[in-house]
């Protein structure tokens, strides 16, 4: 199911998001089109230090530490996503963000990136987004958890191509394809995305539990 297809039956209308990334934020927006608002973080909220071993673990605690910091009153949604290389063994994996150190731009860790893949033929890699979403039940503090995940495959280019998306979408092609991601154009990147394929997941689990209903 599309976002499209569930216009006007949302009975989840809005989500918090748990991300202070505006490269997802815009993307999120996108893909629930309408059908769920995204609201931005409130600045008061403070995100926590991602220690999980996992992207599911990441996305959950940033889940939770939002939920508990908004009085469990509205529905979160967390993303952990990032690139995993074989031949760096899944680096830079949970520490995408981070890969050329704290606070580092998009800019320099693909120019580490690159450099850690110099040389090599072996360029394989996949894009990964779990998403962990916290829809508040009655009672205190209780929330109903739904989590899903997406990826996709495709290879690392030797050197950045294309403007649009963030991150490492310069350098990632998606197999089959001949653009790197920053060419493919906010649409062509929504229909091939760990990002775009997690979100249908999650639409569909939500159909699935009643909780995309009529108007
Ligand atoms: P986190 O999920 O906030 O820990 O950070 C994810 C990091 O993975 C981002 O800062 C990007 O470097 C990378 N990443 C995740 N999704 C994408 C994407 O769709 N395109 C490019 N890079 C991404």
């Amino acid at each position: 199911m599309t976002a499209a297809s569930a216009r006007r039956r949302s009975g989840l209308r809005e989500v918090l998001l748990a991300s202070g990334n505006t490269g997802k934020a815009r993307e999120f927006e996108r893909l629930l089109g309408g059908v769920i608002s995204v609201c931005p973080l409130p600045p008061q909220i403070v995100l926590p230090e991602e220690i999980g071993a996992t992207f599911t673990d990441n996305a959950r605690l940033k889940a939770e530490a939002v939920f508990q910091q908004t009085g469990g009153r509205v529905a979160v949604l967390a993303d952990d996503s990032g690139l995993e290389v074989e031949a760096l063994a899944g680096q830079p994996g949970v520490h995408s963000a981070r890969y050329a150190g704290e606070g580092a731009t998009d800019e320099e860790n693909v120019a580490q990136l690159l450099m850690a893949l110099h040389g090599t033929s072996q360029r394989q890699a996949r894009f990964i987004c779990c998403l962990c979403l916290l829809v508040p039940q009655p009672g205190p503090g209780v929330a109903l958890c739904i989590e899903v995940s997406g990826e996709t495959a495709g290879a690392i280019e030797a050197a950045p191509r294309g403007k649009d998306g963030f991150g490492y979408d310069p350098v990632f092609r998606p197999d089959g394809w001949e653009k790197t991601l920053a060419e493919a154009g906010p649409a062509g990147k929504d229909s091939v995305s760990h990002r775009g394929a997690a979100m249908r997941a999650l639409l569909e689990t939500l159909q699935e539990r009643g909780l995309l209903t009529h108007d």
